[in-house]
């Protein structure tokens, strides 16, 4: 694909897609970023051979794709800053910002726009991210292939037919590293209290979560078949679980995850205000 893609926001988020991109053999001249920061441009500039500015207006002129990579807290000034620069100009819009709907950003940026909302999470900075995708009506086919070639950058892409599936994204994988952040500090706490010095039952645990992960990706078991398949029955696993389950494990994570969903839209409601 031959898009010239803009990037506005020339942060983690931005040089992680960036760098997806050139690994994935995409011409740097066809690149360019803008931040008001001009040491993290001539950084990119210096890694990743791209075009940069500090200014969003001119950048985004010529643009096919222009992926919004600020924080949601800024975006809708930056929508009206590259508003009239867009005017006649149309350009795939794609979105990071998490929690900004689209119909919100259409609004901000003049109506009619082809945009395209994702939900990444952090492992997309080490390019093993996964990021929920929605099309508004106005983008393409095509359009939605060069937004999933950006995202796929940086891991695996999902598409959702309806946006607001994007906040039960946003509960699964877009705060879902936390979840496994946190089972993995609760088992090395466990571990500990069992005897295992910090660093060994730190280690066994996140060694344990990208081995039980890799083999629920990469194997053909699903991961109930995989539990079964390690849990003998009266033995150690099964004890565990057991014990598990009388205290509500599958409750929990729901009721987590209808918090993370339920917040998601609250924000959304409130982002959606600027
Ligand atoms: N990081 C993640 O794992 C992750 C996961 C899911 C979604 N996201 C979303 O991705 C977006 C970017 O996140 P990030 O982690 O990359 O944030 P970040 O590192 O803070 O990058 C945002 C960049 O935008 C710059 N900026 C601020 N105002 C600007 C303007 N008017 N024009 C151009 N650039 C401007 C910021 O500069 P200053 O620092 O000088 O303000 C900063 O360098 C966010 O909306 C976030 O919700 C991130």
């Amino acid at each position: 694909m031959k898009n010239k893609i803009c990037f506005i926001g020339g942060g983690n988020m931005a040089s992680s897609l960036i760098g997806g991109l050139i690994n994935n053999a995409y011409a740097s001249e066809l690149i360019s970023a803008t931040d008001p920061d001009k040491g993290k441009l001539d950084q990119l500039a210096q890694q990743f051979s791209i075009n940069v500015t500090t200014d969003n207006q001119t950048a985004v002129q010529g643009a096919d794709v222009i992926v919004l990579a600020v924080k949601p807290q800024v975006l809708a000034e930056v929508c009206n800053s590259i508003k009239e620069a867009l005017q006649g100009k149309p350009a795939l819009i794609i979105s990071i910002a998490a929690g900004i709907r689209s119909t919100d950003i259409d609004r901000w940026l003049g109506n009619n726009n082809a945009i395209v909302r994702c939900m990444p999470n952090t492992p997309s900075l080490i390019q093993a991210g996964a990021t929920g995708l929605y099309a508004n009506p106005q983008t393409s086919a095509t359009q939605k292939d060069a937004a999933e070639q950006i995202l796929a950058a940086a891991g695996i892409t999902l598409w959702v037919e309806d946006e607001a599936l994007l906040d039960a994204v946003t509960a699964v994988s877009g705060s879902g590293p936390a979840y496994f952040f946190l089972f993995m500090e609760a088992m090395q706490r466990a571990g500990t209290q069992l005897g295992l010095d910090e660093k060994t039952a730190g280690l066994l645990a996140k060694q344990t979560a990208l081995g039980a992960a890799r083999m629920a990706l990469e194997g053909e078991d699903d991961p109930a078949t995989l539990r079964a398949k390690v849990t003998s029955k009266g033995g150690t696993t099964a004890a565990a679980i057991a014990s598990f389950e009388a205290n509500g494990f599958e409750q929990i994570i729901q009721q987590a995850l209808s918090a993370a969903r339920d917040r998601a839209i609250e924000l959304a409601d409130e982002l959606g205000k600027q």
